[in-house]
């Protein structure tokens, strides 16, 4: 399945990780990497050097291209990051938090592409403007921050909006081929793919949270502002729930990051090692594409099958 995507990224199929901070670790990425879709490291929870030696593990299990992606870097770090990222051997730098000006002329100086996540319309075009080479349009049915705005709409305003010369990649709600296929019809290049790739083997979660995804259905997530200040879909949990009925004011983003961790109820980043993970409390990001997914899967299985789905639904959409 060719399309704009995989000729700007180099790979098989149009099937893109999502930089998901706290999930996907060096097995996860390598995996659908090595699969022929695009792998993405979600570096946000990772320390420096943490995310050198990630790289460095992707890169040992595979030769294929795969690519970072940062949410909080500071604009002052952003450059050193960005370098460590382009060092250690990534073709893509995805900025997950705001248009990544500084950077664009340093990635494209050194053959790397820049990707924006996007959730409005005019997130796109200023992205466009500043010479991101891809854009993401993701709607508000996708887990972690999210907007206001559905995929299926979204999607070709965003297409629409920045012509043919920037491929767009849908995100949000999209958990098997169908999704790829309607994707590619609203104009879209192919998908960025979050949730359905939490319940993997290959994905880092702390104790209970792929528990919870599998057990999950459509009305399980909620956005909220408990867990980082900015609204963020999740699986509620009593915390959430809490949080909201209480009518309390969030600290900003990052303090109410740190006071999540504070009240013993943010472990994002870890492992099922990992203590004190109360599942009630957690915070596990997740969109609503959890009321589909009822198994763990292995990540190269999910690539493929999206898109032979995929193919078979674009066969079969007119009978
Ligand atoms: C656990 C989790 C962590 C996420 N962390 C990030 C992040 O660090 N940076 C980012 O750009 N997007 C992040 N996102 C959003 C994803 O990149 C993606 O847009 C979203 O998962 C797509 O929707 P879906 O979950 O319905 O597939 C995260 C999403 C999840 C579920």
């Amino acid at each position: 399945m060719q399309t704009a995507l995989t000729e700007i990224l180099r790979v098989e199929h149009p099937v893109m990780l999502a930089g998901m901070g706290g999930v996907s670790y060096s097995r996860l990425c390598a995996a659908v990497s090595e699969a022929g879709g695009f792998g993405c490291l979600g570096a946000s929870t990772m320390g420096d050097e943490e995310m050198v030696a990630e790289i460095a593990a992707v890169r040992s299990l595979t030769d294929k291209p795969f690519g970072v992606d940062l949410l909080t870097a500071a604009p002052q770090d952003m450059p050193a990051k960005v370098q460590a990222i382009i060092d250690g051997g990534a073709s893509v730098f995805v900025a997950g938090l705001g248009v990544p000006r500084e950077v664009v002329d340093q990635c494209h100086e050194q053959n790397v592409i820049v990707v924006n996540m996007c959730g409005k319309v005019h997130h796109a075009t200023a992205a466009v403007e500043a010479g991101c080479d891809l854009v993401v349009a993701q709607g508000t049915e996708a887990g972690g921050h999210t907007g206001r705005i559905a995929t299926l709409p979204l999607v070709p305003m965003i297409v629409d909006a920045v012509g043919s010369e920037v491929p767009v990649v849908a995100a949000g709600g999209v958990f098997d081929g169908r999704a790829l296929a309607a994707a590619l019809t609203l104009g879209a290049a192919g998908v960025w793919v979050g949730t359905r790739f939490i319940a993997t083997p290959e994905a880092r979660a702390v104790s209970g949270y792929k528990d919870r995804i599998l057990g999950a259905d459509e009305t399980s997530t909620v956005v909220t502002r408990a867990y980082t200040g900015k609204t963020c879909r999740v699986i509620n949990t009593d915390y959430a729930d809490s949080f909201e009925r209480s009518g309390a004011k969030p600290e900003p983003f990052p303090a109410q990051f740190l006071k999540s961790l504070g009240d013993g109820a943010n472990h994002l980043g870890g492992d099922e090692t990992t203590a004190g993970v109360d599942p009630d409390k957690e915070f596990m990001p997740a969109g609503q594409a959890v009321g589909a997914i009822s198994s763990l899967t292995p990540a190269g299985d999910i690539v493929r099958s999206m898109v032979a789905e995929a193919e078979q639904a674009l066969a079969g959409a007119l009978g």
